[in-house]
């Protein structure tokens, strides 16, 4: 695998945050040529410059899609990170939080994938489409609504374009992370809130951002047979 990736074009969306700026320095070390998408904070982004292209682009928008895209014309690959965790401070704001994990969750990342699809039957070349779901959207857990669904609808989403693409050498996967020491979860789990899997034994650790990025990984090998599938990366924590 180690040279596989080499020279190849793969759309980090959501490349600047705490797990896909992982994959980003990841498949740069191995001389893939990462495009790291970012909504606002372009701080974050111009970090990562010297590993890609930055390309700003709101995944709601169609416009911003098409020009994230347009800068991987030879587009292999496309692992899509943006998630917001649509969290709920009282009941009142559930509906509100319903609307905006269903725009960044489900339908930004669903519509990249598709659009990322049709160009690679476009231009007949093979892909590899990764999606970042969640723990949440395998297993039940309270309180969870607005993230989990959307983000289990992105995984059914993504199953359906799979089985589109079968026969075209397009494949589409979902990684599913647990509680990472990265990203959206750091704060979370300096509060203490996550310390009852550690102190129950139920994980090993938390997850770092890299073990994330090497379950992407595996879904962008180019001669892989995988596809439809969802791997859930959590230490053994929705078990
Ligand atoms: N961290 C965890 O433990 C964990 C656990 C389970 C699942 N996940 C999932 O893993 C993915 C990455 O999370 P993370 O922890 O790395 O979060 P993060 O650090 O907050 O990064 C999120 C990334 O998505 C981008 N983004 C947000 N909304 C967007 C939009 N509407 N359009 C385009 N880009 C957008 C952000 O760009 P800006 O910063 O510029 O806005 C950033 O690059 C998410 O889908 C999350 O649900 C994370």
């Amino acid at each position: 695998m180690a040279d596989s990736l080499r020279g190849m074009e793969i759309v980090v969306a959501g490349g600047s945050g705490g797990l896909g700026s992982a994959a980003v320095r990841m498949l740069a070390a191995e001389g893939a040529r990462p495009v790291i998408g970012y909504r606002a904070n372009r701080e974050r982004a111009e970090a990562l410059a010297a590993l890609g292209p930055i390309v700003q682009a709101d995944l709601a928008i169609a416009a911003d899609r098409a020009r994230l895209l347009d800068a991987a014309p030879s587009l292999y690959g496309l692992a899509v990170f943006c998630g917001n965790p649509a969290r709920v401070a009282s009941p009142d704001a559930l509906e509100e939080a319903l609307r905006l994990s269903h725009e960044v969750n489900f339908l930004g990342p669903t519509m990249l994938a598709r659009e990322a699809a049709a160009r690679m039957r476009d231009a007949g070349t093979p892909g590899s489409i990764v999606l970042v779901s969640t723990m949440q959207a395998v297993s039940v857990f309270p309180g969870s609504t607005a993230y989990a669904c959307a983000k289990t609808a992105l995984i059914q989403a993504a199953r359906i374009l799979a089985k589109e693409c079968r026969g075209e050498s397009i494949r589409v996967n979902v990684v599913c992370p647990g509680v990472n020491r990265a990203g959206m979860a750091e704060a979370s789990i300096a509060s203490g809130k996550y310390d009852r899997y550690l102190n129950e034994g139920i994980v090993p650790r938390f997850g770092q951002a890299q073990d994330v990025a090497r379950a992407v990984r595996f879904f962008l090998e180019p001669d892989s047979y995988v596809t439809g599938q969802v791997l859930t990366v959590d230490g053994g924590l929705t078990l």
